[in-house]
């Protein structure tokens, strides 16, 4: 029997699971049930991967520690996943113990080798927050176009990459302050020395063809050593015998692979030794999204082959989800989150799309949400569920739930369905679940053709074509009981309703689908399926616009209305930390008002943001404010807003007030002592 390892990439903590991921955690999951299906002894691991400078600010930001952050994350993650039926044997996390025993384990040993140097490295480092900033922790105006606001990396704007050193006007995106160069010590792994041996695991097979030319180019441009250390304060495990450093979280962020494992064993007693720490008999597989090869083709089976352990069999990639064509898109409402998607729509619904549409090259998918809604109304609802739905009731009502036996003639149509078992047995071992979909489908219209050549209803009428009923339903039942078995991979909870009422202890069975079932007593048919409604589709589009911030002015109430004493709205439904947390709240001095021109409720307002600079920002509450009364007093000002672009101007962020309108608008101000800048939390 085969012994097979399965990943997925471990999802960072520091965010919700959204429909991009799914295409990765459903298409690994299909995987995993097929091997299971076959009978072999299949694990699937996954972790949360929860090391690095985001998710230590973002705890900081909520007051709470880290772990406190990681473990409500994982608790999220893990929901979203069983929710959408994603099977892991073990979801772990990265924080662990096991982890940490192991990648000291690997460092250590690939020091101890030779394979690890040190040396200083100068980089960008913020006095008043007493760190060095990530390249993402940097933000300022491009050296290439001029677009304000960039990351320290890469312009969104213009798209050039650059180093933080060359960004103008650069600033801490925490506090605000011109970051300074500094210079520490830093600990590289000499990717080099491993270049023999990756040369070879790249022609052995274990990549994708795409995947190998991609090896072959980084192979010409020469490896280079690896930067495996940061700083402290960092979230991670700290580097024996280096006192303040700490592992870059991308080294030990793939031995979570092997983390999960060893947890798992020691929970069930299996053997962790035979699985990572020997090359045969187990088979190692990772599915990993494209924008990753680089560390789980290079860097992890170097670390790996340094550190005694064994080396991954296959890695696959796959390529990005759009949605209708595009990339996802919060403004369109196309960023969706996992969560959101399961309160409107069926999670079966979306697997059997990505199967569909899944293949085993490294490309792109698209989600476009009418073919979406069609493509999963018509076949699952329209062709598969119906097989059972139209012959399952007369087999219960007429003939007290009892199949027919023995089987009846059908044409060698059985036979046909359990041969066509081979083809759909290779698609999906080579992971070409959209071939096998359409094989299945295939089978499906044959099937339903079948059922309407033989009108069950009609034969219905008539009494004396009473075992041309029986048989006719028989037929079809045992056919779809097949199908149910091909598609048992995508659909697990539909193919459990089928098992409850064909009435299979053994379940459905890849060995079983060769005999039919006959003289068998089935349940009472129960609800499969609901149609994709696209009423659903919509209001989840319109849900995940809703986590945008309002980009308006807020509204204002015409004066004529009177305002109640207290105006009290309707509590707005909850919101998660997680949504809290992202908004940017500042303390901001109004350091100019005045009115606009063809505007008579707005006021523009310049605001001094301390470190952050000068903001405009136009706000709807010039019925309640002489601009002269505002200036030099502090207030709130959503300062991570979109910036939005105004008949009158641009407007970079929104003051807050309260009060329904009208006369009746209240700035917010801090407490005395507040100074612009500061962050509200
Ligand atoms: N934490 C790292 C992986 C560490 S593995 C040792 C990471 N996390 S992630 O949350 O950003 O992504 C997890 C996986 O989801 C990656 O394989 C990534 O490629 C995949 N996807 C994330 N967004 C995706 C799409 N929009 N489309 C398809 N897959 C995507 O990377
Ligand atoms: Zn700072």
């Amino acid at each position: 029997m085969r012994s097979i390892l399965v990943t997925s990439a471990l999802p960072y903590a520091n965010g919700p699971i959204h429909i991009g991921h799914l295409v990765e955690y459903i298409q690994t999951d299909i995987w995993v049930r097929y091997h299971k299906l076959r009978g072999r002894d299949c694990l699937y691991m996954c972790a949360d991967d929860t090391h690095g400078t985001p998710i230590m600010i973002r705890a900081q930001r909520e007051g709470i520690t880290p772990e406190e952050l990681v473990t409500a994350m994982h608790g999220e993650h893990l929901a979203d996943f069983t929710d959408f039926l994603v099977g892991f044997d073990n979801y772990y996390t990265t924080n662990s113990e096991e982890n940490r025993l192991l990648s000291e384990e690997i460092y250590l040993k690939n020091r101890d080798a030779g394979h690890i140097s040190h040396g200083p490295v100068r980089q960008s480092y913020c006095a008043k927050d007493a760190m060095f900033l990530p390249d993402r922790f940097i933000r300022g105006t491009c050296p290439s176009c001029g677009a304000v606001d960039q990351y320290g990396d890469a312009c969104e704007a213009c798209s050039a990459t650059y180093a933080p050193v060359d960004l103008k006007d650069a600033r801490c995106s925490l506090c605000g302050t011109p970051p300074e160069e500094r210079e520490s010590e830093h600990y590289f792994f000499k990717l080099g020395d491993f270049e023999e041996f990756l040369r070879q695991w790249t022609r052995s097979g274990a990549l994708q063809e795409e995947m190998a030319n991609k090896l072959d180019e980084w192979f010409n441009e020469g490896l280079k050593d690896w930067d495996i250390s940061r700083d402290g304060p960092y979230f991670g495990f700290q580097i024996p015998d280096a006192p303040g450093k700490y592992f870059y979280v991308w080294l030990d962020a793939p031995i979570g692979y092997l983390a999960s494992t060893w947890n798992y064993c020691k929970r069930t007693g299996r053997d962790f030794d035979a699985i990572w720490r020997k090359e045969d008999p187990w088979e190692v597989y990772h599915f990993i999204g494209k924008d990753i090869l680089y560390f789980h083709t290079l860097f992890f089976p170097a670390t790996l082959k340094g550190g005694g352990f064994r080396t991954p069999t296959r890695v696959f990639a796959h390529g990005f989800l759009t949605v209708n064509g595009q990339k996802m898109s919060k403004s369109r409402g196309t960023f969706i989150k996992a969560r959101d998607y399961l309160d409107f729509l069926d999670p079966e619904a979306l697997r059997y799309y990505y199967a569909f549409k899944l293949s085993n090259r490294v490309e792109d998918l698209d989600l476009n949400l009418e073919d979406f809604s069609q493509r999963v109304n018509s076949d699952l609802v329209g062709k598969v569920v119906n097989l059972a739905s139209r012959t399952a009731g007369f087999v219960n009502s007429r003939f007290d739930g009892m199949l027919a036996a023995p089987y009846p003639e059908d044409g060698g149509l059985y036979r046909e369905f359990v041969q066509a078992g081979q083809e759909i047995d290779q698609y999906y071992e080579q992971r070409e679940f959209g071939r096998a979909m359409q094989a299945i489908m295939r089978l499906t219209e044959r099937a339903n053709q079948f059922v309407e050549s033989r009108a069950p209803w009609v034969l219905a009428r008539d009494e004396s074509q009473k075992n041309a009923l029986l048989e006719a339903c028989s037929i079809s039942l045992n056919l779809f009981r097949v199908l149910m078995t091909y598609l048992k991979p995508v659909l697990p909870r539909t193919a459990q309703k089928v098992e409850a009422f064909m009435a299979l202890p053994e379940g459905l069975t890849w060995e079983g689908r060769e005999t039919p079932l006959v003289g068998h007593r089935i349940q009472p048919f129960q609800h499969l399926m609901q149609r994709v409604d696209s009423k659903k589709v919509e209001q989840l589009v319109e849900r995940s616009k809703g986590d945008m911030a309002p980009s308006s002015p807020p509204p204002v109430a015409p004066s004529s209305t009177p305002a109640p004493q207290v105006a009290v709205d309707p509590l707005a439904a909850p919101i998660s930390i997680d949504i809290f947390g992202q908004m940017d709240l500042r303390v901001a001095k109004i350091i100019q008002a005045e009115g606009v021109e063809g505007a008579d409720k707005l006021l523009k307002l310049t605001l001094d943001l301390g470190g952050l600079g000068q903001r405009t920002v136009f706000a709807g509450i010039k019925s309640a404010y002489d601009p002269a009364t505002l200036i030099g007093r502090l207030t709130v000002v959503v300062a991570n807003l979109q910036p939005r672009k105004m008949k009158f101007g641009l407007s970079e962020g929104m003051v807050l007030a309260a009060g329904p309108g009208g006369k009746e608008l209240f700035l917010l101000s801090p407490d005395q002592g507040a100074q612009p800048g500061m962050r509200i939390k």
